[in-house]
């Protein structure tokens, strides 16, 4: 045990799943940070990884069990749960999820959970089935509710073979998210939904039509809105970013997919930001494949892509809808155009005809507009601006529901 105890005295809970083996690297990157780790496996993590992993790691015994004489005279399980500064579960699976919404204590990690008073971070790992059963949604909402973070889960490809959400968030977010203070920031307790990156319309197996959207301001929309306090949501074009740290990431190829991925997360959203740049129009076919270049021309036809913003916009029941309009002349009365166009609360304008600013840069400038008042947003680094565009979106949602801010 180091002399100088850790502000972080984490215990670290491992419940059954194939994401174990990823905490370890968790232990590492805790560790690394100055944080203490007490790990506590489940019986059924112990059948992924070995305790002995977690033992080098973290410098601790692993705790496994309630009726070890031996560790319970070195610390008990109460003094355990007392010294936690947080109480951190990754993975998370959906047995141990049950046995916590339903408050057991049938073993060691869901009795301390019981016996501790610190905070609960749950990073859920399972089955795309499994996370999508209303009774994993309802024990869920049930944590939620009594004050637990769920980190995660991420969507993607899965050991299963099965591609959908239920992947354990990456190791370095999960540490991001438990070292960092939480700041009750003026998103707090809202849902934000973003679309960033470019959409790619694919003509043949190897060639598409795309645009040279970076996904820049998206991802840092959707890094501040964490940091802010949102539950992020973010739906990605095909961009070369590292997904922000407790944010969830769907990842599309085209605009048909990014429709269907909106629409499937649009639920319970406080706010839609639509920051990607969606190609309006597809190839009518994609060629199986690949076209070969024998006539001296080669004529495309294309056909209009849905446009999301738009849709989401004419929902009945729908969010506070936030879009973005590129433009390089006219910027204001382009953007008021598709802000009435559209049925959109609020519109940024970006002018990408001016160099260093836009598309592929660190930078940007916008002029929001919104139907009795507008926002000049200075030329900066997308961060700031992700901010200072936040701040207003915090204001019009707050004027939209009556709520403070
Ligand atoms: O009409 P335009 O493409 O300029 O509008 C830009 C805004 O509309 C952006 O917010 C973009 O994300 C959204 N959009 C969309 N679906 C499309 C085209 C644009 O959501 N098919």
């Amino acid at each position: 045990m180091s002399s100088a105890p850790s502000s972080h005295r984490i215990l670290l809970g491992v419940s059954g799943g194939i994401a174990a083996y990823k905490s370890a690297e968790l232990v590492r990157l805790l560790i690394k940070a100055g944080a203490e780790v007490q790990v506590v496996m489940t019986e059924a993590a112990q059948h992924f990884v070995g305790a002995a992993t977690f033992q080098a790691l973290s410098g601790r015994a692993v705790r496994t069990h309630l009726w070890d004489p031996a560790a319970e005279a070195a610390m008990g399980h109460i003094e355990l749960a007392r010294w936690a500064s947080q109480v951190v579960i990754a993975p998370a699976s959906a047995d141990l999820l049950a046995r916590l919404a339903q408050g057991h204590a049938d073993d060691l990690l869901a009795t301390l959970c019981l016996a501790s008073a610190a905070p609960l971070s749950l990073a859920p790992a399972m089955n795309r089935q499994m996370w999508a059963h209303p009774a994993t949604q309802a024990n869920l909402d049930l944590l939620r509710q009594r004050g637990a973070r769920i980190l995660g889960p991420a969507a993607g490809e899965q050991a299963c073979g099965e591609v959908g959400e239920g992947r354990m968030l990456e190791p370095s977010a999960i540490a991001t998210a438990v070292l960092t203070p939480s700041v009750g920031g003026v998103l707090q307790g809202r849902r934000v939904l973003i679309s960033a990156g470019p959409t790619l319309e694919d003509i043949d197996p190897v060639r598409f039509v795309g645009n040279r959207s970076s996904g820049k301001m998206g991802f840092a929309i959707a890094q501040v809105a964490q940091a802010m306090g949102a539950e992020v949501t973010l739906i990605a074009g095909p961009v070369a970013l590292a997904t922000p740290s407790g944010v969830q990431r769907v990842d599309v190829r085209s605009a048909l997919q990014m429709r269907e991925a909106v629409l499937q997360h649009l639920d319970g959203q406080h706010v839609f930001i639509a920051a990607a740049a969606v190609a309006d129009y597809r190839p009518r076919e994609v060629a199986a494949q690949k076209i070969k270049k024998c006539a001296d021309t080669l004529e495309l036809q294309l056909v209009r892509n849905p446009d999301i913003v738009a849709e989401v916009a004419a929902r009945q029941d729908r969010p506070l809808v936030v879009g973005f309009a590129a433009e390089t002349n006219d910027v204001e009365s382009h953007a008021c155009d598709k802000l009435a166009r559209k049925k959109l609360d609020m519109i940024a304008a970006n002018d990408v005809s001016i160099a260093g600013q836009g598309f592929e840069s660190e930078r940007n400038a916008l002029n929001v507009y919104w139907h009795d008042g507008m926002l000049r947003i200075a030329p900066a680094r997308k961060s700031e601006v992700a901010r200072q565009l936040l701040t207003c979106i915090a204001e019009r949602l707050a004027h939209a529901t009556g709520t403070p801010s």
